[in-house]
């Protein structure tokens, strides 16, 4: 700081000094009280003294920073002594090593501790108006009885269940009961096939599975419990089935389910009945006290930072899918700390992630990062048309939704039905508005911030993978009135270093310049590895920049050094030398009122009824790909496709190329 000094008198230039010395401590101690109201840590952090020296911090004191936030944010059975020990290029990577600690006890005992009664989730089934509420005490028990029946039927640590369920609190509480006893979770989302739930447990060498009698999704029933019986005749390694009842309809049970005791079986029918059918006003706690069998007490396992917390398969749209896997520690700070500071969550706040829980988003925004803030998360089973496409904004007034989080697929879905669904219903509970999946065009962000928000919610477009754990850039967290480009995700998030590459793989060091998106140092909550196949893990996301890690997408950053995802490298299209996005293609043509939804090629110029699409909603550009090459062989695994007919119509509709 400059200080005035000689002058005319030395009482006056005292005076001063001594005046602009407290001015500058007060206000120097203003902002360090607001940095450390926003994160209590910063208080010990040197020098930083506001938001942005704070990101600042992050980055270069990485390890100090995710120390504190450790230290502060998780229960530790027992403390780390090594923060991390990574090694980008050899895809070698350990966060808070030597620690100990329970995610299922991060997730609901602390909470039970301090605020028992408070609701975990909210459970939107499909039939809307019959949301039911579960507190953190009864997760705790649910998840407690599932954790002793899984174990009392031989699930141990180290073993991988399969859960093939619809988006449902029991769903929840087995992945909390498998995270309880040291089990790892393979969620596999419920609308795959019997083919590519296989493949899933087979690669995962799971012995156990979990599902459902019959799905409703959309007021559609569909036959898990039939499909799991397909699939698990090709996985001789599965020993036992655990089936919940979601709907009154009985299931037919095959021998390796009659094989299991009686007494057992009957008590995990018991369970399932009562948790499943579950309506508004259903007392059912008092149901259970009365008639389930299992101990409420299940004594958490302790498990290794870096043990294995789940398995999930990356959805297929790139080829055969790829068993990422998430450890312990790592994963759940970096979901709770990015759900805390992204979406600006405070204690009290309902946060309404649509994801379904098969999804990478499900994991980390309805499950983890929630419940490892004690927050209240809602579980949305349905779709965003049933029983009209009112459906989401009428949940957000009934259960006073105060952030919302979504797909731009839905949104653009909903900006064709037009804007009166969306006013007849009250939106003023909502504080953030966030999308995730796919680059969001202008015309839907734009969509959603002015009709939606009303104009005064800021709208998150979030950037992040199956592969980084959690949201990696976006607008937020950062001050409260700084600006948002519509259709951005602009800002790294705490620790994460995005750099961009040139096709010769140098790093790009302007602003203004389009490249690889890679990240330069490791972070808590990015994948350790695929599941048996380590070597695939370092080809695919070390190799190709070694020191840092590529994540496959293209990104733009722009004068003021915010970045803007382009989309998958493989779809980027060189026009008279310009580098163009597939998003940037399809945002123009998605202003025409005539275009639903559009998916681009370099050689593709067809105008289609639908698009292939995988259940969860994205647009398959690898089998367009593979039709305009005329490579029909090449078109790979087909059992995630919604809908096969869309490709049908498509080859059809390309006769002379194929
Ligand atoms: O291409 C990026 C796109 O989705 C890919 C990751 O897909 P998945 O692992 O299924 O996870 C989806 C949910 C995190 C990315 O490589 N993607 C994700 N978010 C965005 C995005 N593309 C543009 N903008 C986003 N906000």
């Amino acid at each position: 700081m400059w200080l005035p000094c000689g002058g005319t008198s030395n009482y006056i230039v005292t005076h001063f000094r001594r005046r602009l010395f407290k001015a500058y401590f007060r206000d120097l101690g203003r902002r360090r009280c607001n940095v450390a109201a926003f994160m209590p840590e910063a208080a010990g952090f040197d020098g930083v003294s506001d938001r942005s020296a704070l990101q600042e911090f992050s980055v270069s004191n990485s390890e100090s920073f995710w120390a504190a936030v450790a230290r502060q944010r998780l229960s530790w059975i027992r403390p780390f002594h090594t923060v991390q020990d990574c090694d980008l290029s050899r895809g070698e990577i350990k966060w808070f090593v030597g620690g100990q600690l329970n995610v299922s006890v991060n997730c609901l005992d602390r909470h039970v501790h301090t605020c028992p009664e408070r609701v975990a989730l909210i459970w939107e089934r499909d039939e809307s108006g019959s949301e039911v509420k579960v507190t953190y005490r009864e997760l705790l028990e649910m998840t407690c009885r599932l954790g002793n029946l899984l174990r009392r039927h031989g699930v141990k640590r180290g073993d991988c269940v399969t859960i093939y369920m619809p988006t449902c609190p029991l769903a929840v509480a087995s992945m909390l009961a498998c995270a309880r006893i040291g089990a790892a979770h393979n969620v596999v989302f419920a609308g795959f096939s019997a083919e590519a739930l296989a493949e899933r447990i087979r690669d995962a060498q799971s012995g156990t599975v979990i599902t459902v009698n019959q799905g409703v999704r959309g007021g559609k029933v569909t036959e898990l419990k039939k499909t799991v019986d397909t699939a698990v005749q090709s996985c001789p390694a599965v020993q036992q089935v655990f089936v919940a009842m979601r709907t009154e309809n009985p299931v037919a049970m095959t021998a390796r389910d009659v094989a299991m005791e009686e007494v057992k079986y009957q008590t995990n029918w018991i369970l399932i009945k009562i948790l499943m059918s579950t309506a508004g006003d259903y007392k059912w706690h008092a149901v259970v006290q009365e008639m389930l069998k299992e101990d409420v007490v299940c004594e958490p396992a302790a498990m290794d930072s870096e043990d294995v917390l789940f398995l999930l398969y990356t959805s297929g749209s790139t080829g055969k899918p790829k068993g990422l896997v998430h450890t312990q520690a790592g994963y759940l700070l970096y979901a709770a700390l990015t759900h805390r500071y992204v979406f600006s969550y405070h204690d009290g706040d309902v946060f309404g992630c649509v994801a379904d829980i098969g999804w990478i988003t499900g994991h980390s925004y309805s499950v983890y990062g929630p419940l490892a803030n004690g927050g209240t998360t809602v579980l949305f089973e349905s779709t965003p048309i049933y029983p009209d496409p009112g459906r989401y904004w009428e949940m957000v007034q009934r259960l006073k939704i105060n952030q919302f989080y979504g797909a731009p697929t839905a949104i653009r879905l909903l900006l064709k039905y037009g804007d009166e669904w969306v006013h007849k219903y009250d939106r003023s509970t909502l504080k953030t508005l966030g999308s995730v999946g796919e680059p969001i065009n202008t015309e839907a962000w734009e969509w959603y911030h002015r009709v939606v928000g009303d104009g005064r919610c800021p709208v998150v477009d979030t950037w992040w993978q199956t592969e980084t754990g959690g949201i990696c850039i976006s607008p937020r967290p950062s001050d409260a009135d700084a600006e948002i480009v519509p259709g951005m995700a602009m800002r790294p998030f705490f620790s994460i270093k995005p750099t961009l590459m040139d096709t010769e793989g140098k790093v790009l060091t302007s602003n203004d310049v389009s490249g690889a998106l890679c990240i330069a140092q490791p972070w808590p909550g990015m994948a350790r590895t695929i599941h048996n196949n380590h070597q695939r893990f370092i080809e695919t996301y070390c190799r190709p920049h070694p020191g840092y890690f590529f994540t496959g997408d293209g990104a733009y950053r722009s004068k003021e050094g915010y970045y803007q995802i382009t989309g998958r490298l493989d779809d980027v299209i060189n026009v008279s030398g310009h580098r163009i996005g597939t998003a940037e293609i399809e945002d123009v043509l998605n202003q025409c009122a005539a275009v639903a939804e559009s998916a681009s090629h370099r050689v593709f110029s067809q105008f289609v009824q639908r698009l292939p699409k995988t259940r969860s909603g994205k647009i398959m550009r690898r089998v367009l790909r593979k039709v305009v090459e005329r490579d029909l062989d090449g078109v790979g695994d087909l059992s995630t496709l919604d809908d096969p007919t869309a490709v049908q119509e498509i080859i059809q509709g390309h006769g002379d190329l194929c």
